[in-house]
Formats: structure tokens, C-alpha cells, sequence
């Protein structure tokens, strides 16, 4: 069985660390890789982790996943709230799927709210800053395992 994951991440996650550092913290994006590559070797994952600010890219690497991955994180940032078309893509990848939030959506403004990657995901993680990456990862790795 494959061992490898995709971490995908939507639009202006290139700013992280930079960006409302208030609510989403002081760690790059560089950083949450590193710690993510770290986290999944020590499960025997392999990591494919990207980001885009175009939604089709994200979609290109959810098709690219179904070849090969055993599994997805994505925190698909404010298309989260927009995207039927990643929803679409995540509808056509049967192994498990982790979506991601570094703040808690839920104590935001409405629009935040309603996700539609929320009606494939398996698990939300939302609220836990960055270390929700981490948490993801070694549920994904629990499904990886038990899956076999
Ligand atoms: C986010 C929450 C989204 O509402 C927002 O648009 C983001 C980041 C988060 O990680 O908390 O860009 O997904």
C-alpha cells in the first residue's frame, strides 16, 4: 500500500507567518513543512506538500493524489468557503481526507462558517494554530495503518 501523502494549502498560506500573525501565528509556511515532513517520517509517510493561490492547481494535485496517496490533508484557506470544484475533486479520492483550519473558523465571521470541503473531509481540525497540521497527520497515519 502507498505511503505517501499530499499536504495541500490554498490561497495567501504563502504569507504565513507574515500574514494577521495574530491569528494565525508567527510560523512560516517553510516551517509547518519541515515540522510535517518530520511528523510523517516518523510514521513512515512520504510527504508531497504544496500551495497555490489558483484553485485549478489544487485540483491538479487532487487528481495527481488519486494515482498515488493514501491520503490528504488540505486546509484549502478562504476556498474552503467557495469551492465546489474542490469538493468535486476530493469526491473522485477515496482514501481518507484531513481538512485543516489554523484558526477557529467557527468563532470568525459567518462566511467562515460553512465549508463545502466539510461534506468529504473525514476529520476537521480547526482552532489547534499550526500543530493541527501535526495532529492530522498522525490520524492520517492511524487510517494508513488500520486501512491495511
Ligand atoms: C484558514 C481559515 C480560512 O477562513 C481563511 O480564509 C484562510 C485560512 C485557516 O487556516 O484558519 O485563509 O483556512
Amino acid at each position: 500500500m502507498s505511503r505517501l501523502i499530499y499536504i495541500l494549502n490554498g490561497p495567501n498560506l504563502n504569507l504565513l507567518g507574515k500574514r494577521q500573525p495574530q491569528i494565525y501565528g508567527h510560523e512560516t509556511l517553510a516551517d509547518v513543512e519541515a515540522e510535517c515532513r518530520k511528523a510523517a517520517a516518523g510514521h513512515g509517510l512520504e510527504v508531497r506538500f504544496h500551495q497555490s493561490n489558483r484553485e485549478y492547481e489544487i485540483i491538479d494535485w487532487i487528481h495527481e493524489a488519486r494515482e498515488s496517496a493514501a491520503g490528504i490533508v488540505i486546509n484549502p484557506a478562504a476556498f474552503t468557503h467557495t469551492s465546489v470544484a474542490i469538493l468535486d475533486a476530493l469526491n473522485t479520492f477515496d482514501p481518507p481526507v484531513i481538512e485543516v483550519h489554523i484558526s477557529q473558523v467557527h468563532k470568525r465571521e459567518a462566511f467562515r462558517h460553512h465549508s463545502y470541503v466539510s461534506h468529504r473531509a473525514d476529520a476537521v481540525m480547526a482552532g489547534f494554530g499550526t500543530q493541527g497540521y501535526l495532529l492530522a497527520i498522525e490520524r492520517l497515519a492511524r487510517l494508513i495503518n488500520t486501512a491495511k
